[in-house]
């Protein structure tokens, strides 16, 4: 594809919209599902993943999966692709994560715990710096060699090593999501009872446990501060459904929150969200929870949502991925909102891209000071990462005239259709020219 149809591509376009209505449906969780892939590796045979998002990070770990040597297909439905991918894993595959894909999403390091776990040796480049700034991994590490494994770094490149994984009590300093998960991996076949204190509870690690377990481990307790893993010998392929993206349904909550309407957002889990839910309705936003679908209304035009004071937590707190779709949201909301980012320092990068829209926001340190103002204006923006980009957009619908939002290629990376969604809802967007 030539550098100037990919540039045409690589922006979205966004008209001021509202009300939306009707139904939209949210995919499977992406920090679920790239997860979930790197587990696969653990047990030769041919697995089955459901509900994936077709987004371009689950295409990268697709590649690595195939560059480790396992076979992956995406299933199709009467001649169209589903949303089903199967994985084969031969007995033997090459144990490493290179430079090329780990640059092109961090989340590559997954496979660390599982290729410890299988093969007692992986080969994993050093993440580098990302859109958030320099993002450490040394608790996974450390994680790690409490289980067993040796570490050495060189060229680029760590390598861990283990005869044998044992079980150990673990005590993460921060319950990061990427090392409880890595670790929850290794434990699975380590040998005797691994106890991970201080653990993530994100409803991704549930997932991921129920996986494993689907696999014949031995996991409780996930979803919780202490898991449990009692370490088995043999694990076996698995059919699974991944767990729908909280993310993405937030972003369906901020859109009619910043264009009014009402809508149902099938596949959006209300029990994932609830400080979030909590917040948007002292904002002015109704609810009504269905289970496994969840019914938005805002309020009536001219009246605005009240702004709130929000800080973003591991879960169940509210995440730091919904904070550019919170600011969004405040910066045409009435009165003075707080956000203070506690998860990721360096997570502010949008911010000037809003301001250009009109938005009027102050930087002190870790908080955003939001004074809300009734209309945005359409600007051109940038989207600096995935969860920035969609909230760009999504303000776009609250701003006057045309937004353009360059790098659309960071909302590709989590969002399957992010711009057909939003325009079945009737929002005036669209991709390119
Ligand atoms: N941290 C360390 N050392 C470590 C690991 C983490 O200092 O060894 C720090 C990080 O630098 C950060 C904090 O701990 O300041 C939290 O990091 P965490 O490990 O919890 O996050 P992650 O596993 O790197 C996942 C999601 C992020 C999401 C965070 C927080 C994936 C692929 N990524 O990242 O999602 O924001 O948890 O919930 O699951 C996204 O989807 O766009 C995204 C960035």
């Amino acid at each position: 594809m030539g550098s100037e149809v990919e540039s045409v591509q690589d922006v979205i376009r966004v008209r001021q919209s509202g009300p939306l209505g009707g139904l939209v449906q949210v995919t499977g969780a992406k920090n679920s599902a790239l997860k979930l892939m790197a587990a696969t590796v653990m047990a030769p045979g041919r697995h089955t993943l459901r509900n994936v998002p077709r987004i371009a990070d689950v295409a990268i770990m697709v590649e690595l999966l195939e560059h480790m040597g396992a076979a992956v297909d995406w299933l199709s439905v009467d001649g169209v692709t589903a949303n089903s991918l199967t994985i084969e894993v031969p007995d033997m595959l090459i144990p490493e994560a290179p430079y090329d894909l780990v640059e092109k999403m961090r989340a590559s390091i997954v496979v660390l715990g599982p290729l410890l776990a299988r093969f007692g040796e992986a080969r994993v480049s050093v993440p580098g710096g990302d859109d958030f700034g320099h993002r450490p991994i040394d608790m996974h590490l450390k994680a790690l060699e409490e289980l067993g494994a040796t570490f050495t770094t060189s060229h680029g490149v760590i390598q861990g090593r283990v005869e044998q994984l044992l079980g150990a009590r673990i005590l993460l300093e921060y319950p990061s999501v990427g090392a409880t998960e890595n670790l929850l991996m290794a434990a699975v076949t380590a040998k005797g009872t691994t106890v991970i204190d201080n653990a993530a509870r994100e409803p991704e690690i549930a997932d991921l446990a129920a996986f494993l377990n689907g696999m014949g481990a031995g996991v409780s307790g996930a979803g919780g501060s202490t898991i449990t893993v009692e370490g088995v010998e043999h694990l076996h392929p698995v059919e699974y459904t991944v767990v729908p993206d909280r993310i993405e349904a937030a972003t369906y909550l901020a859109a009619v929150g910043l264009a009014g309407g009402e809508i149902t957002i099938e596949g959006a889990r209300a029990d994932h969200m609830e400080m979030l839910l909590d917040k948007l309705a002292a904002m002015g936003l109704q609810f009504d929870d269905g289970g496994d679908r969840l019914h938005v209304v805002a309020p009536e035009r001219p009246g605005r949502l009240a702004s709130v004071d929000v800080s973003t937590l591991p879960y169940p707190g509210v995440a730091t991925d919904y904070k550019p779709l919170l600011v969004a949201l405040l910066s045409v909301a009435d009165g003075v909102g707080i956000l203070t980012e506690n998860v990721f320092a360096g997570r502010f990068r949008y911010i000037p891209e809003l301001v250009r829209m009109g938005a009027d926001i102050r930087v002190e340190g870790h908080h955003a000071v939001v004074r809300g103002v009734r209309v945005l204006s359409g600007a051109p923006v940038r989207a600096p990462d995935i969860r920035a980009g969609a909230a760009l957009v999504v303000a776009g619908l609250a701003a006057e005239g045309e937004t353009v939002v360059a790098d659309a290629h960071h909302v590709a990376r989590g969002y399957e259709d992010l711009v057909g969604n939003l325009a079945r809802l009737g929002a005036n967007v669209s991709i390119g020219t």
